[in-house]
């Protein structure tokens, strides 16, 4: 491991003490605040281009301006927390969560880079799903409700699955999607950063790992609607 990497992990590690816990969604709400009260990067970036212009550039033909993407395999960053963004694009930069297209991306990026363009997701307020076409299947919404709770999603995604920290929100993300990183959890394909999820849903059948993503991309909390 390069003495960066080194250095990134410490990083990382110390900022997760702060760890899992139900008050992620108050958490969250907290840098929400904070974030509104400090405008990105306008300290730290005198010259060039802002990591607000950077991601307009860069990222949002792939994740959407507003950080609503719009492609079915490619994440909603809106309203992710920043730690939880720092430590994806880390993750990429390094190889250990394998995609090609953002392993390119995170290639590219200092680990400045990283902190400006976490910091910056951090402040891109959620941004609700567009309503459905069909009504959620009532059915299938109560089984994963069932299946949620049985799991203790909620215990670390929070009670709006608004996530915080370095827990992802998941509430409103794409079904497609979802479905597809938790097989990879499951699988071991996408390792995590901690064991947290391959835990969580290791003992899951599969076929219930596809109820557990209707049902997280169609929550209806606050967080769909936020
Ligand atoms: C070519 C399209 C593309 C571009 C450009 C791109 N991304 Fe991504 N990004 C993706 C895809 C696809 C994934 C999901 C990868 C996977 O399935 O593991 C992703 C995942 C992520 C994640 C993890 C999100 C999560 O929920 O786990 C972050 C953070 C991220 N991208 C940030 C960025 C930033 C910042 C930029 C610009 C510097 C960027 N991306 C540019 C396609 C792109
Ligand atoms: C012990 C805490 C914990 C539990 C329980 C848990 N998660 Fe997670 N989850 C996490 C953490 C931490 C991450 C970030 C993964 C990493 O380490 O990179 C995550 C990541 C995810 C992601 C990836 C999001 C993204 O944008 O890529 C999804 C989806 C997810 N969890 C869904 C669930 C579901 C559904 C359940 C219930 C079956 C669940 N989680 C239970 C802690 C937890």
């Amino acid at each position: 491991m390069t003495k960066r990497a080194a250095g990134w992990l410490s990083w990382v590690a110390a900022a997760m003490l702060v760890v899992v816990s139900p008050q992620a969604g108050a958490q969250q709400k907290g840098q929400a605040a904070r974030a509104a009260g400090t405008p990105p990067a306008a300290a730290a970036k005198p010259a060039g281009p802002s990591y607000a212009e950077r991601f307009a550039g860069l990222c949002a033909a792939c994740h959407g301006a507003n950080g609503r993407s719009t492609d079915p395999l490619t994440p909603v960053l809106a309203g992710q927390p920043s730690l939880y963004a720092i430590t994806q694009l880390f993750l990429f930069r390094e190889g250990r969560r394998p995609n090609e297209a953002m392993t390119a991306v995170a290639k590219t990026l200092t680990d400045d880079d990283m902190r400006g363009f976490s910091d910056y997701i951090g402040t891109l307020p959620a941004v609700a799903p567009p309503p459905p076409a069909t009504p959620p299947d009532a059915a299938r919404m109560a089984r994963g409700q069932v299946l949620a709770e049985h799991h203790k999603c909620f215990f670390c995604h929070g009670p709006a699955l608004a996530g915080g920290q370095q827990v992802p929100r998941i509430a409103g993300q794409h079904e497609q999607y979802l479905h597809d990183t938790l097989r990879g959890f499951h699988s071991g394909k996408r390792p995590g950063y901690t064991q947290a999820m391959t835990a969580a849903v290791s003992t899951i059948p599969v076929e219930d790992l596809d109820a557990l993503a209707y049902f997280v991309a169609r929550f209806p909390g606050p967080a769909g609607g936020k």
